[in-house]
């Protein structure tokens, strides 16, 4: 995969049937998929990756829809991806991930919390998304426990947690780490 050829850009309206496509094809929550929330990484005119920024009506903000084609894995997109989101966020950031992959997040200042500590539309979302884990273990579907991971930006501290230490705002991801 061509590094130089991958192009990471805010979605536009003629992006959305492709983002929908994507982010079904992996499962993830077919909700809330407006174009507007969206960055997507472009090449050859293909878009092979996105990620959001879910803006919540309780004001928070949740990273999801994470996803990069198949081929296009390990290269380091989803780390783009997640670089370009934070680049200029300064709000509190929650995501829902596999209990597998919480670790991952670490580098861009995530930590697991409790559920109860989180806003009710990311406890909402969680709770959605686990049911669906529910579902999967009947349909003999791999299984996977989601957890809720927070990310506070330098001096912020969580309601719950006084202890907690400032957090890095984005740091390079994958990418660099691989170049
Ligand atoms: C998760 C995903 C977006 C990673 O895309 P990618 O471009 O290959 O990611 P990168 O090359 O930037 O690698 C980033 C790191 O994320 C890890 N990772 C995080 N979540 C992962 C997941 N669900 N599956 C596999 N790897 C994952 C990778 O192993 C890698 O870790 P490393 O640095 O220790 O090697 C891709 O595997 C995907 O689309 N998976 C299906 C959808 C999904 O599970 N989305 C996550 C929802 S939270």
């Amino acid at each position: 995969m061509d590094q130089l050829a991958i192009i990471i850009r805010r979605a536009t309206e003629r992006d959305q049937q492709a983002i929908r496509a994507l982010v079904h094809s992996e499962r993830l929550n077919p909700n809330g998929l407006h174009w507007q929330n969206f960055l997507v990484a472009v090449t050859g005119g293909s878009i092979i990756g996105a990620v959001q920024m879910r803006k919540h009506t309780d004001g928070s903000r949740e990273l999801g829809s994470l996803v990069v084609t198949r081929e296009a894995r390990g290269h380091g997109i989803a780390s783009r991806l997640i670089d370009a989101l934070f680049a200029e966020e300064r709000q509190p950031v929650w995501m829902i991930t596999a209990e597998a992959n919480a670790g991952t997040y670490a580098r861009w200042g995530f930590r697991q919390i409790e559920a109860r500590a989180a806003p009710v539309k990311v406890r909402r979302n969680h709770l959605m998304g686990s049911l669906v884990c529910i579902l999967s273990f009947f349909m003999r579907r791999p299984v996977r426990r989601l957890v809720i991971l927070e990310r506070r930006p330098a001096g912020k501290t969580s309601r719950t947690s006084a202890s907690d230490q400032p957090l890095p705002l984005a740091v390079s991801g994958l990418q660099s780490a691989r170049s």
